[in-house]
């Protein structure tokens, strides 16, 4: 297939773009740069540097696309509460573009990135993709929305579309990993606290109601989830809107992240208890058993993995 992949030049659109090349697919990468990198960008991909606003110029009905991957987003939760209009904005707003120009280059697949986010403040332990989605920040909210835009599009127009629900993505793959200007992960940061580059990791809260009272995360190597765009871009039909949750199905807490990273590191990680980071629920874990079934995915790689292969890349590149 020929993939458009908007939002290639970021951290797991580059990891999508990387594995899509490495089946055989040809790729295309749209990405303004505003968050992603130009080096990202998979030697065997071409490149241009374009907003969604503008996407219509590259995907034209001549250009022989057959699929889109869609993951160019802002996608700071903190940020999106400050700023909401922006997230709106670029978010809902370029998405629009983009199904404007897909229909009109009759292009009729997509899979697209969307987030546990969606679910807000779940009431179960596992969650699945039926339940309640009450997102509590705005970032959460144009995912969701942009979910609810691609069930409209395939009913009415007959898109082919997967919304795939992140957990947490962690890791590295193909030697591309996280890079953002601004770092607000959990595993970068304690990365960084490795190399130096901060003295300190602040644990957000230790009164959670969990095991050892700091938050609980499903965490998700960024290769696992690249397999999954590939599996469900070929599986999705015309009219269907398919939404899977990509998780591990067990989940880690803050303090047993940080055992992880100085396991793997043989770093130290020195740590301070912070007060809650607002907006953060307690526990997040996904169930991922309709992906599994439907087109047999399963994570594959565990969170030493993650933390591995993430502390490989950091230490390949030099800085963080
Ligand atoms: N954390 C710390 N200290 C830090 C950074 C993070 O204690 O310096 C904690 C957070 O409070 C949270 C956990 O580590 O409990 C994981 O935090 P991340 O920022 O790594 O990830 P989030 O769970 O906040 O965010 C992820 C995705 C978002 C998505 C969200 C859904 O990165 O895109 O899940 O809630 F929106």
């Amino acid at each position: 297939m020929l993939v458009l992949v908007a939002g290639g030049a970021g951290y797991i659109g580059s990891v999508v773009t990387a594995a899509l090349l490495e089946v055989g697919h040809e790729a295309v990468v749209l990405d303004d740069l505003s968050t992603g990198h130009r080096d990202a960008v998979p030697d065997g991909a071409s490149f241009v540097e374009s907003s969604l606003a503008d996407v219509g110029q590259t995907l034209t009905a001549d250009a022989g696309f057959d699929a889109v991957i869609h993951l160019a987003a802002k996608s700071l939760v903190g940020e999106s509460e400050q700023r909401p209009e922006l997230y709106w904005r670029q978010n809902v707003g370029g998405a629009m573009d983009l199904l404007d120009a897909m229909r009109v280059a009759d292009v009729r697949r997509i899979v697209f990135s969307s987030s546990a986010a969606t679910y807000g403040e779940p009431d179960t332990d596992l969650i699945t993709e039926d339940a309640r989605t009450e997102p509590t920040n705005v970032y959460g909210a144009t995912k969701l929305t942009i979910d609810r835009m691609l069930a409209g599009e395939s009913r009415v127009h007959g898109l082919g579309a997967v919304s795939l629900r992140y957990f947490n993505a962690a890791g590295a793959a193909y030697g591309l990993g996280e890079r953002h200007a601004t770092e607000t992960h959990l595993i970068p940061i304690a990365l960084q606290v490795v190399t130096g580059d901060r003295d300190h990791l602040s644990v957000y809260g230790t009164d959670y109601p969990t095991p050892d009272g700091t938050c609980v995360r499903d965490y998700i190597h960024v290769a696992d989830l690249a397999a999954a765009h590939l599996l469900t871009l070929e599986a999705v039909g015309p009219g269907e809107h398919r939404i899977y949750n990509l998780g591990c199905g067990s989940g880690y807490s803050v303090r047993e992240v940080l055992t992880a990273v100085r396991e793997v590191t043989g770093h130290p990680v020195p740590d301070q208890d912070a007060p809650r980071r607002p907006g953060d629920p307690a526990r997040l874990v996904a169930s991922s058993d309709r992906i599994a079934q439907d087109v047999g995915w399963a994570a594959r790689r565990s969170l030493t993995d993650m933390v591995r292969d993430a502390y490989e890349v950091l230490q390949a590149r030099g800085t963080p």
